[in-house]
């Protein structure tokens, strides 16, 4: 019988390679490859007989799930309604995002509501969670707390107390004594998680898994339990930004892509219920290079405003700077600019930027980035009353994008009065706006910049 041989794994993205290699061929990252030792070596010996599992039809009685929720509704909202039982949640961010501030917060708006919640930190010693509590004046909370990071201790405890909710705050100082790894190596991480994503099934107790996102291949990133677990939530947030977005990536109990905004103040994250107000705010004067996005987030509508400066530059090869949007589209807005409606950006440094910390991903955003770079370019406001959204093709078309009824409606009840959009989008009931439908970028530049 043949010895089952160390795999090598990258403790960034969790890919398993056959052997080391310097950079990761999956995620790119540099020395982030790992050695580990094999997590199972498969059945003893190949004669020996499994036993039948049950099988089951799709057909169903079972009631939905019932989902608590926890009052919060930014948090509720991002979940897919509220908390599943018996789910496995991974919560990933930057160390000092704020994730055990929001889920000491979460767990006390759970517990407000009667649920039984056990908070278990391996990374502060239970005082220091305490003082946490009594700053964001959490004390009165019926939370049960630990301070361990031993996952046998911690999973017997679970066992004793059948908590409807515990929080693992980080996974990764969890650690398991048959494993010969230090805590927080690819495979400790992944055992742990396992271990814990298991009881949760087994004994219907929500688990909540806290991930520090790393940079270095020192421990390993969520990534590696990001396929074990029921939702993906990310807490991302730009430096210098009071402003938190809670980002569904991964829900099997709801919509991904759903965002929950909040905002880091002295006593804790408050909620942002209206996000939009929030991204537009000071937005008086009409201004050069600003063009107002209509998007959606997950199910939501939110409006926030792209920034464009477009200056004189110095370098052989002009600046691109980028912020909170994808750089690729970007630059490829920019080829058709200059090929389909002869505007050129050569010799221009170009610095696009979402006001308050956004990252703007849909496709939607291509006409008001557009506007944004040509009212730089040619120094004419776009009226501050008008919303943009639409997709450029490559042709220099303009394409019509979901949902445009819900972004119109959106900006109506914000104050706006005008929207420019795609031809052929579709509007059925009044909107309260007055929309230009455009068929092409020519169009739009003569319509919005006199000719182009
Ligand atoms: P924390 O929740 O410890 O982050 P993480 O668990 O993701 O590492 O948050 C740490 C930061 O949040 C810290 O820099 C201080 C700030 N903070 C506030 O601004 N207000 C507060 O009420 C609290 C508790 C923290
Ligand atoms: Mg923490």
């Amino acid at each position: 019988m043949s010895k089952a041989s160390n795999s090598f794994t990258c403790s960034a993205c969790g890919a398993s390679h056959r052997k080391w290699a310097g950079k990761c061929d999956a995620c790119g990252g540099w020395n982030t490859i790992v050695e580990e030792a094999p997590l199972s070596t498969g059945p003893k010996s190949l004669g020996a007989k499994g036993r039948p599992i049950p099988l089951s039809d799709l057909a169903t009685e079972e009631p939905a799930p019932p989902r608590a929720s926890s009052g919060i509704d930014e948090l509720d909202r991002v979940l897919g309604g509220g908390l599943v039982p018996a789910s496995a949640i991974l919560v990933g961010g930057d160390p000092g995002i704020g994730k055990s501030t929001l889920l000491l917060q979460a767990a006390a708006s759970f517990a407000r509501k009667g649920l039984k919640c056990l908070y278990i930190s391996g990374e502060e010693a239970a005082a220091q969670v305490r003082m946490r509590a009594q700053r964001l004046g959490l004390t009165d909370a019926r939370v049960r707390l630990g301070a361990e990071t031993n996952l046998r201790d911690i999973l017997t405890t679970l066992d004793a107390e059948r908590p409807a909710l515990a929080i693992i705050d980080s996974i990764q100082t969890m650690w398991l004594d048959q494993i010969e790894a230090a805590p927080g190596s690819v495979s400790q991480v992944r055992a742990a998680a396992h271990e814990l994503v298991t009881f949760a099934k087994r004994k219907g107790v929500a688990v909540v898994l806290v991930g520090h996102v790393t940079k270095d291949g020192q421990i390993a990133g969520p990534r590696v339990v990001e396929h074990m677990v029921d939702t993906v939530l990310y807490f991302e947030g730009e430096r210098g930004h009071q402003f938190r977005i809670l980002r569904a990536v991964k829900n099997r109990f709801g919509p991904a892509d759903e965002i929950g905004v909040f905002e880091m103040t002295g006593g804790g994250l408050a909620q942002v219920p209206n996000p939009s107000a929030l991204f537009l705010a000071n937005r008086d004067q009409p201004a050069p290079g600003s063009a107002v996005f209509a998007g959606i987030e997950g199910t939501r509508p939110v409006l926030t405003e792209i920034q464009a400066l477009v200056a004189p530059s110095t370098l052989a090869s002009p600046r691109r700077t980028v912020v909170g949007l994808d750089s690729g589209r970007v630059s490829t807005i920019l080829a058709v600019l200059e090929a389909r409606c002869g505007i050129p950006f050569t010799g221009l440094d170009v610095f696009l930027n979402v006001a308050g910390g956004l990252r703007v991903s849909e496709p939607a955003s291509d006409l008001a980035v557009a506007g944004a770079l040509l009212s730089a370019r040619e120094d004419v406001a776009i009226p501050p009353d008008m919303v943009l959204f639409g997709e450029i093709s490559l042709s220099g078309a303009l394409r019509p994008v979901g949902q445009t009824e819900n972004r119109l409606k959106e900006a109506s009840k914000l104050g706006f009065s005008q929207a420019t959009v795609p031809s052929h989008s579709k509007i059925e009931g009044a909107t309260g706006l007055t929309v230009r439908q455009m068929p092409d970028l020519t169009a739009f530049v003569g319509e919005m910049f006199g000719a182009g």
